[in-house]
């Protein structure tokens, strides 16, 4: 039987990259969850499986062995799930051997928070299953020591969003503020398929701001006062403004060198189609990009990024973090 548990993609729509560097963003939670399911076995062994990926094996004494797919790929895409599963039961003086079964449906390496998601459900599903009590609060704290391992310098933006859900505001410094907004969001995600590295893109970032800070600290402040625009303008449900706010937001992430051609052609695929505003979201550098619509100019949209080769989807912001889905 085992515990299921599950936990929501984002999407950023103002402020990545610069929230690195302590500048406030804007994230929401999507109707796209990561599904992990869990039970315990009769020997020691950490037996992981991603349907989604193709991919099995499992830790042993500190070894891993694979059964499905690519050894390298395996050690890399399990590693973080391995690290929570090996916290939590240290943490709790337990010893059993688990079996954790990965379903996402969060197209992955693409900006979407695949990884938190995976964690943030992995962790809640363990914690259920061994009887530990985890707050959300204890569910963030361990998906984002994981991500530390993945991304290199995170802001944490990815783990909070998959705990708590919602659409927040949130900053390094002061952590996150829950954005109350009453209005729909309507908004089509474009992945250019090209899957990349957030270290690495964040990195580039780290060496543009080093080569040139007198130029690059005026972007972040720019960053910044578009995020404090755009919370006003999610108050007053004026979408118009918070296009043109995603537009300008772009440009930015296009001068730190973190846009490319892929979402190029799909940012103005979608503006061409009458998309309020368009911009990459996440890291960059391939990945995903997303359009902001009026509801009747949806399908419109949806069909140009299509027709630009983007693979794509309308997304809904759900208010649902991480939960408990069977125990
Ligand atoms: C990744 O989803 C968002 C980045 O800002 C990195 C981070 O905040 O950890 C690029």
């Amino acid at each position: 039987m085992g515990v299921v548990a599950s936990a929501p993609a984002k999407v950023i729509l103002f402020g990545e990259h610069f929230v690195v560097y302590g500048e406030p963003a804007i994230v929401l939670a999507i109707d796209r969850r990561a599904y992990a399911k869990v039970d315990t076995r009769n020997d020691k062994r950490l037996y992981l499986r991603s349907v989604n990926l193709n991919l099995a094996g499992y830790f042993e004494n500190g070894n891993f062995k694979i059964e499905q797919g690519d050894v390298k790929e395996a050690i890399m895409k399990f590693g973080p799930v391995r690290l929570v599963v090996e916290k939590i039961l240290e943490k709790h003086g337990k010893k059993e051997g688990l079996n954790i079964e990965i379903n996402s449906t969060v197209p992955v390496a693409v900006g979407l928070g695949s990884s938190a998601a995976v964690v943030a459900a992995v962790t809640t599903a363990v914690g259920a299953l061994l009887g530990v009590k985890m707050s959300k609060e204890d569910v963030f704290r361990t998906t984002y020591q994981a991500e530390k391992i993945v991304h290199g310098t995170p802001s944490g933006i990815d783990p909070a969003i998959s705990t708590f859900g919602g659409t927040l505001l949130f900053q390094m410094d002061t952590g996150f503020k829950p954005l109350e907004v009453k209005t729909d969001i309507p908004l089509v995600i474009g992945n250019t398929g090209v899957e990349r590295s957030t270290r690495v893109q964040v990195e580039k970032v780290r060496e543009v701001k080093e080569r040139y800070p007198q130029i690059v600290e005026p972007i972040m402040r720019s960053a910044r006062e578009i995020v404090l625009r755009a919370i006003e303008a999610l108050k007053e449900n004026d979408l118009e403004t918070l296009g043109e706010l995603m537009n300008i937001n772009h440009a930015l992430l296009y001068g730190v060198g973190v846009s490319d051609e892929s979402l190029e052609w799909l940012i103005n695929a979608a503006r061409k189609a009458g998309a309020l505003g368009a911009k990459l979201t996440g890291a960059g550098g391939g990945g995903c990009m997303v359009a902001l619509t009026r509801n009747e100019r949806l399908e419109q949209v949806l069909a140009a990024i299509q027709g630009a080769g983007g693979r794509c989807f309308m997304a809904r912001k759900t208010d649902e973090g991480v939960r408990i889905e069977r125990t």
